[in-house]
């Protein structure tokens, strides 16, 4: 059984892969420091596989702490999530991005080098093509120059990792994610948001549940055929999947250069209205919203085109909108309990 390390496994997209690599007969290994997640989502991953995965309180921060760990447990693969990830707060706290997303990789990197681990998995974002010219997104287009700290950190983690891999065995796969959203079926676990919401989904949900007043949509006079801005909306479940995928193409030796890219997405993309009606649909509930002027940073469209994931990991979405936004809905009222 191979043993691997899943950094930031207690968090949303982490916890939603754990489940699948212990489906898939993966042992797995979890370093999180909980800064924003919660030992709960342990018990969630338990009850849902019947498997309790090994559980580190570790701040990847604290180097020594992360030499540790790969003195002590011998990994044959790294799946890397944990990362700060919002976009504002990135702007504000250029530094604190910087040092959680940027030195804990070189830290990971270096520990895996010393120890003999060969295969990452990286967490990856479509945030690396910024606004691209041509839709649907391909592998191929061009990378912009970051609209925030945190784009950045994700841009500058890919470059880290292939001049790595230049000079040693390790072999990575960058999953570049589009807008992961709804949760697991057993509602044991989700999303978990702490503070105020800034993505789409859960500013929904607590919408619908009465926590918030009113949704504000983000701009009404994009170039898009409603004027609402377009994305590539894709359940957290289906995501997870690719991870397990990938992680087989690494171990099998399937690979065709030592750090491969793919777009996870569903190839479809949905403007925030047909969002907004879907949930409404799917949920039988009826949503208060405005629409406002538009965030700063966001871009208009954006979706991803699967053809080179579906081709060479095998793996295609299979959830729809529906199916996430009906998950999103139950795991919200499941959180009221
Ligand atoms: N939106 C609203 N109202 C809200 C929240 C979001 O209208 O209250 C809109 C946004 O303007 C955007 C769409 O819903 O058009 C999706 O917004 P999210 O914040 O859910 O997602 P983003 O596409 O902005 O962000 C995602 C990832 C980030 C990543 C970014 C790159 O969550 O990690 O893509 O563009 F950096």
């Amino acid at each position: 059984m191979k043993k691997i390390l899943v950094t930031g496994g207690l968090g949303y997209i982490g916890s939603h892969t754990v489940v699948e690599l212990q489906n898939s007969d993966f042992e797995v290994l979890i370093i999180d420091d909980l800064s924003n997640t919660t030992m709960t989502v342990l018990d969630g991953i338990t009850a849902i596989t019947n498997k309790k995965p090994n559980f580190f309180k570790i701040d990847l921060k604290n180097k020594d702490a992360v030499a540790n760990f790969f003195k002590e447990n011998k990994v044959d693969g790294v799946i890397h999530f944990a990362a700060s990830k919002a976009v504002g707060e990135s702007v504000k706290q250029p530094l604190k991005y910087y040092e959680n997303n940027i030195n804990t990789l070189i830290y990971l990197l270096q520990e895996m080098e010393q120890n003999k681990v060969k295969n990452l998995i990286f967490s990856s974002s479509c945030t690396v093509y910024g606004q691209a010219k041509v839709l649907p997104i391909t592998e191929k287009a061009p990378i912009k120059i970051a609209a925030s700290p945190y784009g950045n950190t994700k841009q500058i983690a890919e470059e880290i990792i292939a001049d790595a891999t230049k000079v040693s065995d390790l072999k990575a796969i960058a999953l570049r994610y589009f807008n992961p959203i709804g949760g697991h079926d057993s509602i044991l676990i989700g999303e978990l948001p702490i503070g105020e919401p800034q993505n789409l989904i859960p500013y929904i949900t607590q919408t619908a549940a009465g926590i918030r007043k009113e949704l504000s949509i983000f701009g009404g006079d994009y170039d898009t055929y409603d004027g609402t801005a377009v994305r590539d909306y894709i359940h957290v479940v289906d995501l997870a999947k690719a991870h397990v995928v990938a992680l087989q193409r690494l171990f099998t030796k399937k690979q065709k250069a030592a750090l491969e890219f793919f777009n996870i997405g569903t190839g479809k993309g949905s403007s925030v209205l047909e969002v907004i009606y879907a949930f409404e649909k799917a949920n039988n509930k009826t949503l208060n919203y405005k629409i406002v002027s538009r965030r700063a940073g966001d871009i208009t469209a954006a979706y991803a085109d699967t053809t080179l994931a579906n081709k060479e990991l095998g793996w295609k979405s299979e959830l729809t909108l529906e199916d996430a936004l009906r998950s999103a809905w139950l795991w919200q009222e499941e959180l009221k309990k």
